[in-house]
């Protein structure tokens, strides 16, 4: 896939409205009071909001946010396949489901950090985001409601995407964490409009492509995260281009099933067994080293007060559970990283939500924040923890996307990428 593309520096914006796919779809506070728990995509999409303020454009802003039922019989479907009685299903619910998706308190982070005012948009393409994005003056910024508000979003469909289309004269993506997903809003636009990216998806796609197209050597991939069925691709393209491949987290317990170990109660997907030992094969064949934990943290229960043991890998009593790797396997793993050129990371080592198993990731991270290698984190877990532990500044690049930066790993086309123009 040709990731040249041309960026919102190569089109002309000055007095054109500018349509601007951002990803808003940030943490909310549980209890339904709009507080944003983390604005950290709001502040990645604010250089290109800037520029093109500057520039003398007027910006139409749009995201997604959540997963939103567009129809009140789909939503009446879902919940009951959910085990939700459809006799309290009222339409008056499934309203407030949505009320909870919308964009308002983005719009008001947005006007704090840009330090102006952001006019909100009722809807999507109805008659509001209609007169208010004709009305939007040079220097202006509005933004539309939750793009999944419409039932066509998630389709791509082309009336849907014609119809945001004709607001704008511009086409500018930067929603990084939304490109793996061929909607309206993030690829059906650019059917219809000169198409470009923002700063963010060119800082992404020159961070992430760079580590995997020409990266600084060697390059050492640590991937962890819970089954290896979610990794697979991501592992197979790695072991065509890293040196060394380091594999933590739950999937470990189905490559060590997989060679014969004893691993209690732990993680397996057991029609993944013949995959882990293909992935083995592989990496021998292709000379890259393949690293598997030596040693295990483990629980007698799926619990932050489990009591702790640590024994050999693929030795682990019945009745326990792997949740974490053990010292020597974090000695091995710190020092690949130590010597490396380019490091990129997806997925935890283990439970570090639960402090007793929190040591393998912690001690990952750490390793990453010292070394004089080229760190790229993918979003997800892995830019949660590094966050949470603070090491973020440390780090040369925290991707904004989670299933984007997957995607992008397992080399697969990302459509919101692929639709832009070339350079
Ligand atoms: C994300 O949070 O990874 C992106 O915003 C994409 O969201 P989605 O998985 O709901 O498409």
């Amino acid at each position: 896939m040709n990731y040249n593309k041309k960026t919102v520096m190569d089109v002309e914006v000055a007095g054109k409205k500018v349509l601007l796919r951002c990803d808003f779809n940030v943490p909310m506070a549980k209890d339904g009071s709009g507080v944003i728990t983390d604005d950290k995509r709001i502040r990645a999409a604010l250089p290109t909001i800037q520029y093109l303020l500057d520039q003398g454009a007027a910006v139409i802003a749009c995201s997604h946010m959540g997963k939103p039922v567009a129809s009140f019989d789909k939503w009446v479907q879902k919940q009951t396949e959910k085990g939700k009685d459809p006799a309290t299903l009222t339409e008056e619910k499934w309203r407030k489901s949505l009320a909870e998706l919308s964009l308002k308190p983005v719009a008001a982070r947005l006007s704090e950090l840009l330090g102006r005012e952001v006019i909100m948009a009722a809807d999507v393409v109805g008659e509001d985001a209609q007169a208010k994005a004709a009305a939007l003056q040079a220097g202006q910024v509005l933004l539309l409601e939750n793009t999944r508000f419409e039932k066509g979003e998630t389709k791509n469909d082309p009336k849907l995407a014609k119809a945001m289309a004709d607001m704008a004269e511009v086409y500018v993506s930067d929603a990084f964490g939304a490109v793996h997903r061929a909607h309206a809003s993030t690829a059906g636009v650019a059917d219809y409009l000169p198409a470009v990216s923002g700063f963010l998806i060119q800082k992404e796609l020159d961070f992430i492509g760079g580590a995997l197209a020409n990266p600084k050597r060697p390059l050492v991939a640590i991937l962890g995260g819970s089954k290896v069925s979610s990794k697979i691709g991501v592992i197979n393209n790695l072991l065509e281009i890293a040196d060394t491949v380091i594999i933590g987290g739950g999937m470990a317990y189905t490559f060590s099933a997989a060679k014969g170990g004893k691993i209690g109660n732990s993680l397996f997907e057991a029609d993944w067994q013949d995959y882990a030992n293909e992935m083995v094969a592989k990496a021998e064949a292709k000379g890259v080293k393949l690293l598997l934990p030596v040693d295990t943290v483990c629980g007698d229960k799926f619990a932050p007060d489990a009591n702790v043991q640590t024994v050999e890998a693929g030795s682990i009593p019945d009745g326990w559970e792997g949740l974490d790797i053990g010292p020597k396997t974090v000695e091995l793993y710190c020092a690949a990283v130590k010597d490396a050129g380019t490091v990129i990371w997806n997925g935890p080592m283990g439970v570090f939500e639960f402090a007793a198993f929190a040591k393998g990731t912690e001690a990952v991270a750490e390793a990453l924040s010292k070394t004089d290698a080229i760190t790229i984190i993918g979003g997800g877990d892995s830019a949660a923890a590094v966050q949470q532990l603070g090491y973020a500044d440390k780090m040369t690049h925290i991707s904004t996307g989670g299933g984007a930066s997957l995607e992008f790993m397992e080399g697969k086309e990302l459509p919101g990428v692929a639709c832009l123009l070339d350079k």
